[in-house]
């Protein structure tokens, strides 16, 4: 029996070969794994910090397509709406927060408003961050001011958000799935003044690692994703310029910068039980840039 696609379902298979129950017996197995799809997200919920922005929204989108119920949290309410209204139109049940994901009473603030609305918490994916095309300086003289700002916006939103999700995942004793977005300038330099860009995502992902170890023995799995450029307002004004791209483009085996849907079949995948025994990972999703490196 060579050609099943799942240790299970071989298992399974290899056990009845040649007996006469086989067609049947496989034809249930198909059924059980079909009808369980693990890619799933019905009756989860799941909060989405920076999920105004452009890969936070496409984020908020795909979760809300595989079942689950989002609160899409954002600096304002209203760009948090912005977000939520097609999910909504579409079916969704969705929730939009305006809160300052670096403070912790908003964080609290908005987990509690979560629980309160969807009656538990699953999931939490981090896409605030960024920053690294608007403060580019020599590393020898990289402002404190700018290295601060970077560290804010990418690292403590994400530790403040997580810690207190976490607590509530914690409380709600059904484990749960936190998913960062690092970068591949955690693992690449990159001689364009991004020193404090690539100091927060490695940090990012270093605590996906730590976290994955803490909080395995609460069933909480800890990835991220590490993308190169994708195509977003936050890198627009790096890839307007056309030598810029094409250098950047040179270098991706797969010949193109990502997309915004490039990332969310692995968010899906990370945040539903069809990674229940992966944790501590950090996937690359870049075309095969770092495959070169
Ligand atoms: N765009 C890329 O090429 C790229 C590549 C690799 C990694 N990333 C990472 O992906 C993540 C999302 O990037 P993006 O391109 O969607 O950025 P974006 O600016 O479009 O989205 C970020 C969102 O976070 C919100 N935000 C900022 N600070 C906040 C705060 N304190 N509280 C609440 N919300 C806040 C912003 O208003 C914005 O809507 C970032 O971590 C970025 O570093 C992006």
């Amino acid at each position: 029996m060579e050609d099943c696609h799942s240790p299970f379902t071989c298992a399974r298979l290899n056990s009845l070969e040649g007996s006469d129950q086989v067609g049947q017996e496989a034809g249930r197995v198909v059924v059980a794994l079909v009808q369980r799809d693990p890619g799933r997200l019905d009756g989860r919920v799941a909060i989405v910090p920076g999920g105004g922005g452009a890969i936070g929204s496409a984020m908020a989108a795909a979760l809300s397509g595989a079942g689950a119920k989002v609160a899409v949290v954002d600096m304002t309410e209203e760009r948090a709406e912005a977000a939520a209204a097609p999910i909504r139109a579409a079916g969704g049940e969705v929730l939009a927060l305006g809160a300052d994901v670096t403070k912790e009473e908003d964080c609290e603030r908005i987990v509690a408003a979560t629980v309160e609305r969807f009656g538990r918490l699953d999931i939490i994916v981090n896409c605030v961050g960024g920053g690294a095309g608007k403060v580019l300086f020599d590393a020898e003289d990289y402002p404190r001011d700018a290295w601060d700002w970077i560290y804010e916006l990418n690292v403590r939103s994400t530790l403040l958000a997580t810690q207190a999700a976490v607590r509530a995942m914690k409380a709600g004793g059904r484990g749960g799935r936190v998913l960062n977005i690092s970068s591949v300038r955690a693992s690449l330099g990159i001689n364009a003044g991004y020193s404090a860009y690539v100091a927060a995502k490695g940090a990012i992902s270093s605590l996906t690692r730590q976290w994955a170890t803490e909080w395995a023995k609460h069933g909480i799995t800890v990835n991220a994703i590490a993308p190169t450029f994708v195509d977003t307002p936050q890198v627009a004004m790096l890839l307007d310029d056309p030598a810029f791209k094409a250098g950047v483009v040179s270098r991706i085996p797969l010949g193109r910068v990502g997309g915004t849907s490039d990332l969310t079949g692995a968010a899906i995948f990370f945040c539903s039980d069809a990674s229940s025994f992966v944790t501590g990972q950090i996937l690359g999703i870049d075309g095969g840039l770092t495959a070169t490196q």
